[in-house]
């Protein structure tokens, strides 16, 4: 065993992740009155939901009709059919309230002439359940929400009381013999010492896995961290072959260009001039959803249509919208345009590519944030003390294919109802449980062994076969031969682990380590992509196989599961919830406005 002192930290609560929805999940525990401790990696107001820029999605009609159901219809078609009708529901109707929650706690909101909260219209968003025009639906602060959003839930969270344990790595969940969570081991980054969190629940807020890609809009940080410790916890990840692109990654540096520049007006030409969304999307244009706007991208591109002297991008035009549109609604991605791809908004248009933005799949949950350990006999079977919310959250929500500005509301919607669920079952009173010891010591042991990894493979290169492995074969367009090829590269650079070599044995500000562990977290999110994808015969939101190009209800309307026994990866999977939550009578959704069709634009 390896030999470490740790000092260990007893809460009701600790909270994984200071993002938005680890924020909000923090922030609503520590306003009932639980203990909660917030550990993170980065400072909390430099977590990626500070890079959120087009806004938050809810049905407040403020520039026009609109209503939580056809927000529902929306993001169920959004999802082909993939995702969970109690969580669609829970979503669209809990949207405003938590939109409204956010004003009152001090989200500086664009505004409308009246005053009203600002909404701009988003890809997929629409009216009179898809037959109508777009809908202004997606709140905004500029083009700035997420950094909005980010400040104002840190300062409320500290008013609470919540307690902040920042640059805390988190290295693995604290599991008792009979699989319930009771902390997480932390490593504090800045003096090297050990932490052992033990509480009550355990809420895991880590983020995506975008990091397993070459190109990808997110930051640095989304390495998967919560899906690597849940993974090596023995519980499974759900639906992880759905990757989103953004249709609008900068060309070449992969930033993020918001979709809320196609909300304002903006639209996307190929080399001969042509706003060739209009062919494929004849109703809702360059407003179409992402997954299917991505497709089109690539489709110019393979016929020889792209722009540039490779003919390998595509062009985003906004330098028709009036200067001080740009200056009001779109300042954050002026100054990008003009830092990364050297384009005067004003006057050129932006090289733009589709751009690894989001992940679909994640830590099974019902809609309170549960995780899920399902067995064949109960698929919803819960496993105790332990919740995953936001992007490393599976609830499943966003199914197949996440509709733009549906991802910060779900952050709080969901970030929010864990902090109700855990006010009903984190009792204050009870004792904190004893960290089972066997747990602790695996832990450090596994920790120990990769500051001591002794292997001929950096850090760096390994993590670099296995970006480019996935940006090859788990692309916007997959197929049979890429996807086993893939799948096979992928269990290569899995079991290369063994040969990583970390060269800084300190304890101080090791980024050497840090990355080693971070990578050890991404390759099972990988692993469980390609083998999610590889298995899945048909296409369906952003799984768009070549071999199969159609979606396939009959076989294939259920939850793809992956587990892991060491770096092998098993298949299983769970059937899709098709209950709603409020019957048709009761106002509810009329269950046939939402049955299985296909989608068209
Ligand atoms: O385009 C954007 O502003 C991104 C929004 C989102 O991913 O929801």
């Amino acid at each position: 065993m390896a030999e470490y002192e740790y000092e260990t930290h007893e809460y009701d609560v600790v909270v994984v992740g200071a993002g938005g929805a680890g924020l909000r999940a923090t922030l609503g525990m520590a306003e009932q009155g639980l203990r909660t401790a917030c550990v993170t990696k980065v400072f909390p107001t430099r977590s990626h939901t500070v890079a959120a820029q087009g806004g938050i999605a809810a049905s407040l009609a403020n520039m026009g009709p609109d209503n939580w159901q056809w927000h529902m219809y929306d993001t169920v078609k959004g999802s082909d059919w993939l995702g969970d009708t109690d969580a669609m529901e829970y979503l669209a109707r809990e949207a405003p309230k938590a939109v409204y929650e956010l004003e009152h706690y001090g989200v500086p909101f664009s505004r409308t002439e009246e005053g009203k909260i600002y909404q701009r219209p988003f890809g997929g968003h629409t009216t009179e359940f898809g037959e109508g025009p777009a809908v202004q639906r997606t709140c905004a602060a500029a083009d700035r929400t997420g950094h909005a959003i980010l400040h104002t839930l840190y300062g409320q969270s500290l008013k609470n009381n919540a307690e902040f344990y920042i640059e805390y790595f988190a290295i693995d969940l604290i599991m008792s013999d009979d699989g319930i969570c009771q902390g997480v081991l932390c490593w504090k980054l800045d003096d090297g010492t050990l932490h052992l969190f033990s509480s009550k629940m355990v809420v895991l807020a880590t983020g995506g896995y975008g990091r397993a890609y070459f190109s990808a809009t997110s930051a640095h940080t989304c390495t998967g961290d919560g899906g690597g410790m849940t993974a090596r916890a023995g519980l499974p990840l759900q639906d992880m072959e759905f990757v989103q692109f953004h249709p609008t990654g900068i060309y070449g540096a992969g930033c993020l260009i918001t979709e809320g520049a196609r909300g304002e007006g903006g639209y996307l030409t190929n080399s001969e001039g042509e706003r060739f969304m209009e062919r494929y999307a004849p109703q809702y244009k360059d407003l179409a959803p992402r997954d299917y706007v991505s497709r089109c991208m690539t489709m110019e591109i393979r016929e020889g249509r792209g722009v540039g002297a490779n003919g390998d991008h595509i062009h985003l035009n906004l330098n028709h919208l009036p200067p001080e549109t740009l200056k009001l609604r779109l300042p954050g991605i002026s100054e990008s345009a003009r830092v990364f791809a050297g384009v005067n908004l004003n006057k050129e248009p932006i090289p733009v590519l589709p751009t690894v933005h989001y992940n679909m799949g994640g830590i099974p949950t019902n809609y309170w944030g549960e995780v899920l350990a399902p067995t064949p006999d109960d698929p919803d079977r819960i496993s105790p003390g332990l919740m995953a919310v936001g992007e490393a959250g599976c609830a499943s929500v966003h199914g197949a294919n996440r509709l733009g500005s549906n991802s910060l509301i779900d952050l709080v919607v969901f970030g929010r109802a864990a902090a109700i669920r855990a006010g009903k079952i984190v009792d204050p009173n009870s004792p904190v449980p004893s960290p089972n010891q066997k747990s602790v010591e695996a832990a450090l042991d596994r920790f120990d062994n990769a500051r001591y990894a002794k292997g001929h493979m950096p850090t760096a290169a390994l993590r670099l076969e296995m970006q480019q492995t996935m940006q090859k074969d788990a692309a916007v367009f997959r197929a049979n031969e890429t996807l086993a090829e893939g799948k096979k590269a992928m269990e290569e650079v899995a079991d290369k682990w063994s040969d990583v070599g970390v060269t800084d044995r300190s304890l101080v500000w090791n980024s050497d380590l840090m990355e080693t562990l971070e990578l050890a977290n991404l390759i099972p999110n990988a692993v469980a992509t390609i083998t999610g994808a590889e298995a899945r015969k048909e296409s369906r939101g952003a799984h768009a196989h070549e071999d199969f190009p159609e979606r396939d209800d009959e076989n294939w309307r259920k939850h793809s599961l992956i587990w892991f026994k060491g770096n092998k990866a098993s298949l299983g999977y769970r059937g899709v919830h098709e209950q709603a939550l409020t019957s048709h009578n009761d106002g509810g959704i009329d269950p046939k406005k939402i049955a299985p069709k296909k989608r068209t634009f």
